[in-house]
């Protein structure tokens, strides 16, 4: 396998059964992938199917709140309802092109599995999510589309039951399943080929925002900001603005609800190098190397490790990475909806925070863009029990 690590970080640790699949997936993307016939397949189901590009949009009043231009880059009105449908697409065309009949995913958050569910049922291919119990629980509404659309949803019982425990079950079915099914990964982690072929997918984000903030502002912006998880929508916005280096770039991770002993799900920030899911990357884990529990108010950031490429920009200083606690994040959620209009995802919530909380990172006058990875109606009892308990009203 070539290029497989960014930096010291990458590669393929996994068990022997699930190279073959692993092989046949990189040749895809090596062979596949950069053919015009594919990228005008894929170019037009992502502006007729899934509705791109997205705008960038302006926020007048918390601008004026600031002192510095907030953007936000609209993933959140993408058809399902997130970021995770430009690699769905991509993956899913590429799956059909491998000759594969069905496509198999984890979720966390669920917006990975209503993608992928969506684009199966478009494809005409079968379609096979693992989902956290607890996370079955928590994004219920989710789950419904995801049955609706015709996938088979199995809830997951093991360890945290959140999507540590999903993406171990998928590779499980993976080594059984492997001749007539795509692993149709969600995130930017995991074993090579995916980090890089998610950020594949994904990079058009940051190709449409450059282009976006040219013809807007007539300059690059001066920072850009988003949540981090697994990584995806981060290294997706990053990408295109790697090699300028008067863009300042901030992932933003989960810190829980930062109370003392509690879990978080930030291991750029708290974590340490090992191995978790096929890949060297910086992770949550205790000193015999077990796993720790990761901790999130949202569901697609409680997630122990990280994307490859990421542990490799926060050691390399090019990208900074912060962390936001629960309260902060639902707190930006009330902001965007009051000030803007507009209900986020509370993954996108975290990248808010980030920037609301404290305006001084900016300089005044400066362009800041936040990736609003998603929309929020998934998270509405989540939000409503929490606004109750703050004893805020919400009608
Ligand atoms: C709306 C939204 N944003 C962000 C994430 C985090 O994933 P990633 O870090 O891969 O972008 C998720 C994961 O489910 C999500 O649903």
């Amino acid at each position: 396998m070539k290029n497989s690590y960014f930096g010291e970080f990458g590669g393929c640790f996994v068990p022997e059964l699930l190279m073959p699949p692993l092989l046949e997936v990189e040749a895809a993307m090596n062979d596949i992938l950069p053919t015009p016939s594919f990228q005008n397949d894929l170019n037009d189901l992502l502006r007729d199917y899934a509705g791109r590009p997205t705008p960038l949009t302006y926020c007048p009043a918390l601008s004026s709140e600031c002192g510095f231009h907030l953007w936000l880059k609209r993933e959140d009105l993408l058809h399902t309802g997130a970021h995770k449908i430009n690699n769905t697409l991509g993956q899913a065309l590429l799956a059909r092109r491998m000759g594969k009949t069905a496509l198999l995913a984890e979720t966390g958050a669920g917006q990975h599995g209503v993608g992928t569910a969506a684009v199966a049922a478009r494809l005409g291919m079968q379609c096979v999510i693992f989902m956290g119990a607890e996370d079955v629980e928590r994004q219920s509404a989710n789950v419904t589309r995801m049955k609706i659309l015709g996938a088979e949803v199995h809830p997951v019982e093991n360890g945290t039951r959140t999507l540590k425990d999903a993406i171990n079950a998928a590779l499980r079915y993976w080594i059984s399943h492997q001749r007539t099914t795509h692993y149709c990964f969600g995130t930017a982690a995991g074993p090579h080929p995916f980090p890089t072929l998610v950020r594949l997918f994904q990079s058009v984000i940051g190709k449409e925002t450059r282009a976006q903030c040219l013809e807007k502002t007539g300059g690059l912006p001066d920072a850009v900001v988003a949540c981090v998880g697994g990584g995806s929508n981060a290294i997706g916005i990053f990408h295109a603005f790697l090699e300028d280096a008067s863009v300042r770039l901030f992932g933003v991770e989960a810190a829980g609800t930062g109370e003392p002993g509690c879990f978080n799900s930030a291991p750029l920030n708290l974590g340490v190098p090992g191995v978790l899911h096929g890949s060297h990357t910086m992770l949550l884990q205790n000193n015999d190397g077990q796993i720790e529990p990761s901790q999130s108010v949202s569901a697609g950031l409680d997630y122990p490790g990280v994307g490859p490429e990421h542990a490799w920009l926060h050691k390399s200083g090019r990208a900074h990475y912060g962390m936001v606690k629960d309260a902060n994040a639902l707190a930006a959620f009330r902001r965007l909806c009051r000030s803007e209009g507009i209900l986020p995802a509370l993954e996108s919530s975290h990248a808010l925070a980030f920037v609301l909380d404290h305006p001084n990172r900016f300089a005044p006058g400066n362009a800041v863009i936040v990736n609003l990875s998603g929309r929020g109606d998934k998270d509405m009892d989540i939000v409503t029990q929490a606004l109750e308990e703050e004893g805020h009203e919400h009608s």
